[in-house]
């Protein structure tokens, strides 16, 4: 059904594997098409979604230098679009997403990190936006999500320089917000991506639904947490995680 993608469906999330090994899994306009489809496709049924890269080498190596290196600024632009307009909707997936980095993500794919909610990177990779030492800036969002997530003084540092980071030196800025070791890396990070899962929809929803929104005022801000916060007290999960609590036990959540 996909010619460069993976789509593997767990019970509590589902895995995305972008998978062209032989260009590090680079990013061309079929990959992102494909990217998109599938986010309409999972769409009617949102789960948990988990981003990685096929091998042992790379998340994804960037967008595909050779597809581009000709295009017209027209061609360039619809690229860009086609981009953003995935990363966007990884953005605002109504459940958590999870970049699961693998190896180097560099470029589009340090994007396509940044658009997740998580980023959890194997000790032994690289990742950065190293676009300017091919002549061109990031065109997926990174400009816009760097800065966000980084603020402005260091995302200027790296998009200026291309500098890429180990992965302590992007944990250290929050660029990242876990390291584990290359050692059983995959075994590791599913791990934690199944206790995410294992917390139930319905507080996750709510609170990517708050923290999502870019508040003009604080006042806006409280209010739309508060509305989220009492909407769950009309939730079982809500009943069953406090109960749990009480009771000494492990909640079992039932997403409703
Ligand atoms: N676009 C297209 N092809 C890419 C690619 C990209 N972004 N990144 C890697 N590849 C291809 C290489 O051209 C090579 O293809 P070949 O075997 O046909 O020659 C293959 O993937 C393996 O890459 P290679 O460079 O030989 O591996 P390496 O281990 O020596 O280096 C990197 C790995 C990631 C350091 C290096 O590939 C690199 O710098 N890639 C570009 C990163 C980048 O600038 N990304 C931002 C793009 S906007």
């Amino acid at each position: 059904m996909y010619e460069h993608l993976k789509v593997e469906k767990e019970d509590l999330f589902t895995v995305i594997t972008i998978n062209r090994p032989g260009q590090l899994n680079a990013l061309n306009l079929e990959v992102l098409e494909e990217l998109n489809r599938v986010l309409e496709e999972e769409g009617k049924d949102p789960s948990i979604l988990v981003f990685t890269g096929e091998g042992e080498k790379a998340f994804v190596a960037g967008a595909d230098i050779a597809a581009m290196k000709d295009m017209t600024p027209l061609e360039a632009e619809k690229l860009s679009q086609a981009g953003q307009v995935v990363f966007h909707k990884i953005y605002q997936w109504p459940l958590p997403t999870v970049a699961l980095i693998n190896g180097y993500a560099l470029g589009g794919g340090c994007e396509l990190a940044l658009a997740c909610d998580l980023r959890v990177i194997k000790e032994g990779a690289l990742i950065g936006q190293p676009e300017i030492t091919l002549g061109i800036i990031p065109g997926f969002g990174g400009t816009h999500f760097l800065k966000k997530i980084i603020g402005e003084a260091r995302a200027k540092e790296l998009i200026m320089t291309g500098k890429t980071l180990k992965a302590r030196e992007a944990e250290k800025i929050g660029l990242v917000q876990t390291v584990l070791p290359d050692e059983n890396f995959n075994e590791e990070a599913f791990k934690q991506v199944q206790e995410l899962g294992s917390r139930g929809s319905k507080a996750l929803r709510a609170a990517k639904m708050v923290l999502n929104d870019n508040h003009e005022d604080v006042k806006s801000g409280l209010e739309k947490e508060r509305t989220f916060f009492a909407e769950l007290f009309t939730t079982q999960d809500q009943t069953e995680g406090m109960t749990a609590f009480l009771e000494k036990r492990k909640p079992r959540f039932k997403n409703k």
